[in-house]
């Protein structure tokens, strides 16, 4: 049977970052929602595209094109075990379409950790978070998480750049968005038994260190 975990988290949280180190540690693909679409931005799709407005105000892209994105990557070989999704799903709709999608491969949501952090820490993380431009899932943090040298990864030696949608005005918007469209989904998963609620105050080693103790 495969195992599909969905991270669920506002703006900030931490979904990225544990996303890595969880993946990596359970032989899961990472599946990013927000890094699909920023890849196919940056190659300049038609997918990209129209994602770019949406993004760029820090609102939801709607959920056909996000749904059959997802889907589409979920049929991939890669995932015949199972998926760690990050950023997917984040409204109802997506949720139950997931729930459908996943029937047909015999599986279901397994695990939801909701990783908490209190709003006021959110802004804070986000217009402080620099990312690498040669691979996105290399995050960092000029308070909690820098790199050795200033505006280099650590790992490949990339150019660090700030998400577009990390200004200020934008990560506001993308909070409320958030708690509007995206929180009802702590109940959806707590209603089906598989929400796990995880301290994402903590560390960046405790939290993972808290959810490969829930996964594992
Ligand atoms: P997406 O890329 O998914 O952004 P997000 O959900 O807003 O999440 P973030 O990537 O901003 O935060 P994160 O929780 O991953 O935190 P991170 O680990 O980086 O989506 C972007 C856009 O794409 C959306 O606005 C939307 O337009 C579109 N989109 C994507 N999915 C969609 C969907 N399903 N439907 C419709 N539209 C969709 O950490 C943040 C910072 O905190 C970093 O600097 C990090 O170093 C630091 N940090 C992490 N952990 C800790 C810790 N424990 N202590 C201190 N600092 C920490």
């Amino acid at each position: 049977m495969p195992t599909y975990i969905v991270l669920l988290g506002p703006p900030g949280a931490g979904k990225g970052t544990q996303a890595k180190i969880i993946s990596e540690e359970l032989g899961l693909p990472h599946i990013s929602s927000g890094d699909i679409f920023r890849e196919n931005l940056k190659n300049q799709t038609e997918l990209g595209k129209l994602a770019k407005d949406y993004m760029d105000r820090g609102e939801l892209v709607p959920d056909d094109v996000t749904i059959a994105m997802i889907r589409d990557r979920l049929a991939r070989p890669d995932c015949e075990q199972g998926a760690l999704l990050d950023g997917f799903p984040r409204t109802t709709a997506q949720a139950v379409e997931l729930d459908t999608t996943l029937a047909g491969f015999n599986g279901k949501v397994d695990y939801v950790p909701y990783i908490n952090v209190p709003e006021e820490e959110l802004v804070e993380r986000l217009t402080g978070r620099w990312t690498c431009r040669l691979n996105p899932r290399h995050i960092y943090n000029v308070k909690t998480n820098p790199p050795a040298k200033p505006g280099v990864c650590d790992i490949d030696g990339g150019e660090l750049y700030q998400r577009p949608d990390d200004q200020e005005e934008t990560v506001q918007n993308r909070i409320q968005v958030y708690f509007q469209q995206t929180k009802p989904l702590i109940e959806y998963y707590q209603k089906a038994g598989v929400l796990i609620e995880v301290d994402g105050q903590q560390a960046i080693e405790k939290v993972s260190a808290n959810l490969l103790e829930v996964l594992k």
